[in-house]
């Protein structure tokens, strides 16, 4: 069993310098080359990141591992190419896109993320990122993109930034704020949070600000109720995801002010309930402490002596908050 796992990492590891060699030196990339370019993506950060392209052609990897003599069922394993019907052979299953390795806290790949070149003929077809299938080596839903990259940084800085992409977490690198992470667009789970406090004891959530609401945000929350650990949310300048906004003239500042102003989550959530307005009646009041309530109750069973602790704090701050009995938030919440 291990071994086999061994052999999948090998193969990752191969198909990885392939596709990084075919960015870096083939005349089929420079297509791609001149998108990283113009994304402000710089040549170190995408060798650091171990950027590579997957060419249009559809048996292009086929054509490599027969040449490597790596067996072509080790590649259908880790998702990378897919045997055709009828025994006719494999075709590649990433197609003119740009190869993210997702690497493990150990800096081993475990799956990519691939994304179309944006005048691709097969951009109107398939999703803008197609990631690795479920293998014995990627559980997409429990991975943190950059995880190897910025666990140091997390420790010296005292917290981990949890951003949704992997150009986020690359130019936040680029920009001399390495303590970045990337959930690649899945909610912040319980999972995720096991990883991070071995490192950290605080995270700060930036959601970009091109989808409208953080609908992330109650989602972490449940997670952060009942896990010892603080949660804050950073904001964004209208429109922008970290990314967009790191490739701006002064957007490093910006970022770093976004990240020193965070809010911690449990405010950043009655924040928003507040601007809707309603509070200012007994019912909206009422609602407002539903909903939040609702959130706790939902959250898995309270582990640790602290974490008791601190829904109590919960407790006390939402009575504060919305003027109300502690002794009645209690009682609403059974
Ligand atoms: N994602 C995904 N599959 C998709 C869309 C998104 O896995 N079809 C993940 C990727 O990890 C992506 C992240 O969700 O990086 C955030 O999504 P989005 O904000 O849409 O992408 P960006 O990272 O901003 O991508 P880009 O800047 O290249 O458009
Ligand atoms: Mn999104
Ligand atoms: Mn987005
Ligand atoms: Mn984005
Ligand atoms: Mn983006």
């Amino acid at each position: 069993q291990d071994t086999h796992k061994f052999r999948l990492f090998d193969v990752m590891k191969w198909a990885q310098a392939k596709y990084q060699q075919c960015l870096l030196e083939s005349p089929d990339s420079q297509a791609a080359r001149k998108y990283l370019g113009e994304r402000h993506l710089a040549g170190a950060s995408v060798r650091q990141f171990g950027l590579g392209f997957a060419p249009l052609d559809g048996e292009w990897l086929v054509k490599q591992a027969q040449a490597d003599q790596v067996p072509p069922e080790l590649l259908v394993e880790v998702g990378l190419i897919a045997a055709r019907d009828e025994a006719r052979g494999y075709y590649d299953r990433f197609r003119d896109r740009v190869m993210f390795p997702i690497r493990d806290a150990q800096g081993r790949a475990v799956g990519f993320g691939g994304r179309i070149m944006p005048d691709s003929p097969y951009a109107a077809r398939g999703p803008k990122y197609y990631n690795s299938p479920e293998t014995l080596l990627f559980k997409k839903q429990e991975q943190l993109y950059g995880i190897d990259m910025a666990r140091h940084a997390g420790s010296s800085a005292g917290f981990l930034a949890v951003v949704e992409g992997y150009t986020d977490v690359m130019m936040a690198h680029q920009s001399g704020i390495a303590n970045v992470v990337a959930t690649m667009g899945t909610a912040l789970n319980a999972r995720h949070v096991a990883q991070l406090v071995r490192h950290v004891r605080k995270i700060v959530l930036v959601f970009d600000a091109d989808d409208g609401g953080n609908t992330g945000v109650d989602r972490a929350l449940e997670i952060f109720v009942s896990q010892d650990v603080e949660l804050a949310v950073a904001t964004l300048p209208e429109g922008l995801d970290p990314a967009d906004l790191l490739a701006q003239d002064g957007g490093a500042e910006v970022f770093r002010k976004a990240l020193g102003d965070a809010v911690d989550a449990l405010d950043f959530k009655l924040n928003q309930l507040f601007a809707k307005a309603e509070h200012g009646t007994v019912d909206g009041v009422r609602r407002m402490l539903d909903i939040i309530l609702g959130i706790i109750a939902l959250a898995p069973p309270v582990p640790s002596q602290s974490a008791q602790l601190k829904q109590e704090l919960i407790l006390t701050r939402l009575a504060q908050r919305l003027g109300v009995e502690l002794r009645s938030v209690r009682g609403r919440l059974k």
